[in-house]
């Protein structure tokens, strides 16, 4: 999704605007580009593709200037060419954007009228010149971003810089999140934290509604009906360190493998260790009493929410309803008195689950958020929020998040069971035992990638994959087919075991590999009869399971990769480790961008 930097104030900002831009290349974007006040003119750089072709245009050409914008775009309306990409600038001001101008059309049609002519397909270029228009107005350049920015319609964040004016930058929130930080002497905006942690730690994050207007010296803030503002100013956390590779290809790898470190860190935020006891925060309801939970998603954290669907029913016996946030916030979903709402995001930001969310508040549910990223919106906006420990994501395509989800989720479920009395004070200390269990065998499972690196060699030759999982291991099918089309490209599909014969079986052939995700637990043996529906027709069957799963599972495997047995509370978190593996290996065999695959975005803030 689209990232903003914004400085005002220093020396030549452009190349601590480009480091701030890779800070932000986690977000996916297909251009980049760079806009600078340089003697009181507007100047600009922009390029295809990767911030490095960005940096060699700068390189060539350096611009000049202690004010300037930047931007990684991530194309919604109009292809990802150098003239698309952002800044979009007329001789009078300058602008970057994310998100979209829903009446972009209306306006763009209204200044045609006038006389204007855009030489872009985006909606974005508008703001430019609806800017310019009021400049040309008489207007000041506060008075012309303010009342350009009224007539704007649609979720988004933009920053605005003005020719001639050295010491003024405006930044808008409606929708998409911005960031101000405060400097000495200088003044930042960012899409979050994470882009200016090299430059401050003193953070203010904009409200729905807020513009700013930055100089040097600092911020005036004003909300939605035009009052003047404060708001809080935090000292952030976010580590200064560009976040690197370690010793990996692909930060996907490196995430991988950080999943026994930052699952155990997950874990022990809410495991009372000394006691053998959950260690949970306050939460906004009752859970002996609370008439349903409704849960809501996006992508990967989706499926995390239907394994804790399984968790909440069987363990504290509470009627759970999963659903995606995109089809939740419009399907105007009756909701019960009292319930519970669970709103599952690595990043915080996803569009369509924060819509969900404010309709959930709407709709008088207590609302709990489990997030990666502690100063999203999603975050403050929640009643509660139960934290993921799993550090900054930067692979597009989500791996440690989700178990650190699941781990979190895991919890929650057990601690519904104890409310409900389904748990007892015994119960509890041997689960604590299990899960703290979890980054041990985590780390076994990830033993078996030299064996899953080999055999991906042949799923690269693959035009369609299937996975199937039964009970809970089912959404770790959805999931494992999610991450191998998403990084490789291989079309993939996951389904409940027993829906095979409901059609995919027609799909088996020789051609077909079916990974089978069948550890030896009390649906083990449905499982392998589908599994064997697969083999009686030629098909190729994967199974991942434990050393009894494997060795009970009859002729004709084409493959299989052994898991840690382990109990089948935290099964789901251990079976999540070997498909994320094969898609990962799978991806480097076909030589695709593994960590920032094509037409995808890590932060989904459009809808
Ligand atoms: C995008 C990402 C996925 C992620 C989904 C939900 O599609 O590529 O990896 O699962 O958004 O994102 P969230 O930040 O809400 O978990």
């Amino acid at each position: 999704m689209c990232g903003i930097v914004g400085i005002v104030g220093g020396r030549d900002v452009a190349p601590v605007i480009l480091e701030a831009l890779k800070r932000l290349e986690y977000r996916g974007y297909d251009s980049a580009g760079i806009a600078t006040l340089d003697d009181g003119q507007l100047t600009r750089r922009r390029a295809e593709g990767k911030l490095f072709n960005l940096e060699t245009a700068l390189t060539a050409q350096p611009l000049h200037g202690g004010l300037g914008i930047g931007h990684t775009r991530w194309a919604t309306h109009g292809a990802p060419t150098e003239n698309n990409a952002h800044p979009h600038a007329t001789d009078r001001a300058a602008i970057v954007h994310n998100g979209i101008i829903e009446n972009f059309r209306e306006l763009r049609q209204m200044l045609l009228e006038k006389g204007f002519s855009f030489s872009t397909d985006t909606d974005s270029e508008i703001i430019a010149h609806l800017v310019t228009d009021h400049l040309n107005r008489g207007k000041d350049p506060r008075r012309a971003a303010a009342d350009a920015l009224r007539e704007l319609e649609g979720a988004f964040a933009v920053a605005i810089i003005f020719s001639g004016e050295e010491d003024l930058m405006i930044g808008a929130r409606r929708g998409s999140p911005l960031a101000v930080g405060y400097g000495d002497g200088s003044m930042y905006l960012g899409s979050d934290a994470f882009a200016l942690a090299p430059m401050t730690n003193r953070v203010s994050f904009l409200e729905e509604g807020d513009r700013v207007e930055l100089t040097r010296e600092g911020a005036v803030i004003y909300d939605a009906a035009g009052r003047n503002v404060e708001r809080t100013v935090k000292i952030t956390d976010v580590s200064a360190a560009l976040v690197d590779k370690g010793n990996h290809r692909h930060f996907m790898a490196k995430e991988i493998f950080e999943q026994p470190e930052v699952i155990g860190h997950t874990l022990s935020e809410y495991l009372d260790l000394v006691n053998e006891k959950l260690h949970l925060p306050d939460l906004p309801v009752d859970l002996a009493t609370v008439p349903r939970i409704t849960i809501i998603a996006c992508g990967t954290a989706f499926y995390a929410g239907l394994v804790a669907k399984y968790w909440f029913e069987k363990l504290a016996r509470i009627s759970v309803e999963v659903d995606i946030a995109s089809e939740f916030r419009y399907r105007e979903a009756a909701l019960p008195e009292g319930g519970l709402a669970i709103f599952i995001s690595q990043s915080g930001e996803t569009a369509d689950t924060l819509a969900a969310l404010h309709y959930c508040k709407s709709r008088g549910q207590k609302t709990l958020s489990v997030v990666n990223v502690v100063e999203s919106s999603i975050a403050r906006a929640s009643d509660v929020i139960l934290p993921t420990f799993a550090g900054p994501e930067i692979g597009v395509a989500s791996t440690k998040a989700f178990t650190c989800q699941l781990s979190t989720l895991a919890i929650l479920a057990v601690r519904a069971a104890i409310a409900r009395g389904q748990i007892d004070a015994e119960e509890e200390r041997r689960i604590v035992h299990t899960l703290i269990e979890t980054p041990r065998h985590v780390a076994e499972a990830l033993g078996a990638d030299g064996a899953i690196q080999d055999l991906s060699v042949d799923l690269a030759k693959a035009r369609d994959v299937l996975y199937l999982g039964r009970g809970h291991n089912y959404p770790v099918a959805l999931e494992g087919a999610l991450k191998l089309k998403e990084i490789s490209y291989i079309h993939a599909e996951g389904y409940a075991a027993g829906e095979l014969k409901h059609g995919p079986i027609a799909l088996i052939d020789e051609n077909v590999p079916v990974i089978v995700i069948a550890p030896m637990d009390p649906l083990y043996e449905k499982t392998v009869s589908n599994m064997q529906e697969v083999i009686a027709r030629g098909g190729k069957v994967l199974l991942i399971a434990d050393k009894a799963g494997i060795e009970h599972a009859g002729e004709g495997l084409w493959e299989s990769v052994e898991i840690p047995a382990v109990d089948p509370l935290i099964a789901p978190i251990i079976n999540a480790i070997p498909v994320q593996l094969l898609a990962y290996h799978t991806a480097v065999s076909k030589g695709t961008d593994v960590d920032q695959p094509r037409n995808l975005a890590k932060s989904v803030t459009v809808e």
